[in-house]
């Protein structure tokens, strides 16, 4: 991005003498947004997935389509993919073998509850309990209590220590017969921030309780972390960047001095059975769109698979009446609930969900935006741009230039975001940052714009009022602007 600015930069200086007379009489914010213009269109922004960027029509669809460079063979796959992701699991037994297995503990009962049409999820209605929460879960674990539970956490090889009666997530459903382990309440308080031209936002703060809870007490150093289901577009490209894009993007001592010190969060890979950079999860504490998959089959669904071969999920062996439930490990799906081929199918789909292209690109309203983007900091983070690397395994993400708007690394964004639970190496204040590509198009798909790991945010301007910590300065570059600046800013986020 740096190096495509500076080229534009020298094409101004070229001009300055003719321009100079002009430029004297006008005022201070006109020249910024001079500057701001001459930021320009990058050729291929357009097109954030590279090839794979679709240009199937912007409607409630639009996170669902395959990779436009797909060759027409694998378009079956991806529909084979995308009927699993969708799918409907049911308890054991039952007359299928191919859909059961359910639970006994769970949070949801397909893939596509959560991520609804591969787009974000969103907290519970206010109005609890008429609505129980399915896209929003809380992560559950405890401090390490031995000195063997301290070296597995610093050796890197789990990811937190789980509540020793409850597990590592909540689960607020359970087949027929068992109880669910208990029910997430949250209460919302309101606080406001006024910005420079002098509007007031307001920002709502979640709290949660745990109420009902079937199983006994929680450990009384239980920490939570909630998690919202994130959009899923544009998976199997993070996941082709490069280890050494992402490393030199990495400055966990600020040597550049610019107050940003991202670092990876490593976590364990159990395919390959080492410490690897974790991409996927709102703290990046999964490495691969599979090990998210099957622990999302095993931990949201309590779906078992040739990699998590236990039918009991999340159960714990203090969870007696959870183990005594029926299972649905089967030879048929090769000893599991669900076979190595359907984990298969369902990764193929999820990385092959491809980036929508941004027709507003070129839009002088959105390339002002841009520049603004640019200037108060945001792209130290959401970085715009990475090439991806050659690999056979993934051919239509191999060596494409895409615009996720993310650096998969880690921030301390502050008090405000924190959740006090470590994942890995993240701390309870970091969070990974999310990619903003599609961003603009949550109404669309999903009917809301809630945002941030929780959904706390209700709109994007809210979502970067709370940006803290590291992100601190940035934030107050956006308090700071006028009205139309900020604009500016948020058509730029809504186009992407
Ligand atoms: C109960 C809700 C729920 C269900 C069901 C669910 N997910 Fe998720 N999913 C989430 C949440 C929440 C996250 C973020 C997790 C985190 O921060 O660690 C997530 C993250 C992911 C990610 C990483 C996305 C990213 O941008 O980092 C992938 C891939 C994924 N899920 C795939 C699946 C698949 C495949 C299924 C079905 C087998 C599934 N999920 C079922 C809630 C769910
Ligand atoms: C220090 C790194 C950093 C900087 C600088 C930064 N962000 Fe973020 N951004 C993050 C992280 C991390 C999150 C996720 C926080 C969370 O969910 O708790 C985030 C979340 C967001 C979200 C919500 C994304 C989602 O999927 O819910 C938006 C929108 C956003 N940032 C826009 C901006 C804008 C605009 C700027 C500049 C004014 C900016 N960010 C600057 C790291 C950063």
């Amino acid at each position: 991005m740096r190096a495509d600015f500076s080229k534009r930069r020298r094409t101004s200086l070229i001009l300055t003498p003719v321009l100079m007379l002009a430029l004297l009489s006008i005022s201070a914010l006109a020249k910024t947004e001079e500057a701001d213009q001459l930021a320009g269109y990058i050729p291929g922004e357009e097109r954030p997935g590279g090839k794979t960027s679709h240009n199937k029509p912007r409607d409630r669809h639009v996170f669902s389509q395959p990779s436009a460079n797909m060759s027409f063979a694998d378009r079956f796959n991806f529909r084979l993919g995308e009927s699993l992701f969708d799918k409907i699991w049911v308890p054991s037994p039952s007359s299928t073998t191919a859909s059961d297995g359910l639970g006994p503990l769970y949070n949801a009962r397909s893939c596509d509850q959560c991520h609804q049409r591969d787009g974000r999820g969103r907290p519970p209605a206010a109005n609890w309990p008429q609505e129980q929460a399915t896209s929003l879960f809380l992560r559950l674990s405890i401090p390490p209590q031995t000195d063997e539970q301290r070296q597995q956490l610093k050796n890197g090889q789990i990811e937190a220590i789980p509540d020793p009666t409850y597990g590592i997530q909540l689960q607020n459903r359970a087949i027929n017969g068992l109880d669910a382990e208990g029910h997430m309440q949250i209460t919302y308080t309101e606080s406001q921030v006024s910005l420079a031209d002098g509007t007031q936002v307001n920002l709502r703060k979640p709290t949660y309780r745990i109420s009902e809870l079937k199983y006994g007490p929680l450990h009384p150093q239980v920490m939570f972390s909630p998690r919202i289901a994130p959009a899923m577009l544009g998976l199997g490209l993070l996941e082709a960047i490069p280890d050494s894009a992402i490393m030199a993007l990495s400055d966990p001592d600020d040597l550049n001095s610019d107050g940003i010190s991202g670092r990876p969060n490593w976590v364990w890979d159990q395919q390959q059975e080492q410490l690897t950079i974790g991409r996927f999860g709102w703290k990046a504490g999964n490495p691969t769109v599979l090990e998210q998959t099957v622990s999302a089959l095993s931990h949201d669904i309590g779906i078992s698979t040739p990699y998590r071969p236990s039918p009991y999920g999340d159960c714990t062996l203090r969870q007696t009446t959870c183990l005594d439930q029926p299972e649905g490990n089967t030879p048929q799906q090769d000893n599991s609930e669900a076979s190595a081929e359907l984990v298969q199918l369902l990764v193929f789909y999820t990385r092959n969900l491809a980036p929508p292209v941004r027709p507003a690109a070129q839009q002088p309203e959105v390339l002002r935006g841009k520049a603004i983007f640019q200037r108060s900091g945001c792209s130290h983070c959401h970085q715009p741009h990475f090439e991806t690397g050659s690999n056979p395994d993934f051919a239509e993400q191999s060596a494409q230039r895409i615009w996720p708007y993310t650096d998969l690394l880690l921030h301390d964004m502050g008090e405000g975001l924190a959740d006090h639970r470590p994942e890995y190496s993240a701390t309870g204040r970091e969070w990974k940052t999310p990619p903003l590509w599609g961003i603009g198009l949550t109404k669309t798909v999903n009917g809301h714009r809630f945002l941030l790991h929780d959904g706390r945010a209700r709109t994007l301007l809210e979502a970067i009022l709370w940006h803290g910590g590291e992100a601190a300065a940035a934030q107050q570059q956006v308090i700071n602007l006028a009205t139309s600046e900020r604009n500016a800013l948020i058509t730029f986020l809504e186009s992407l």
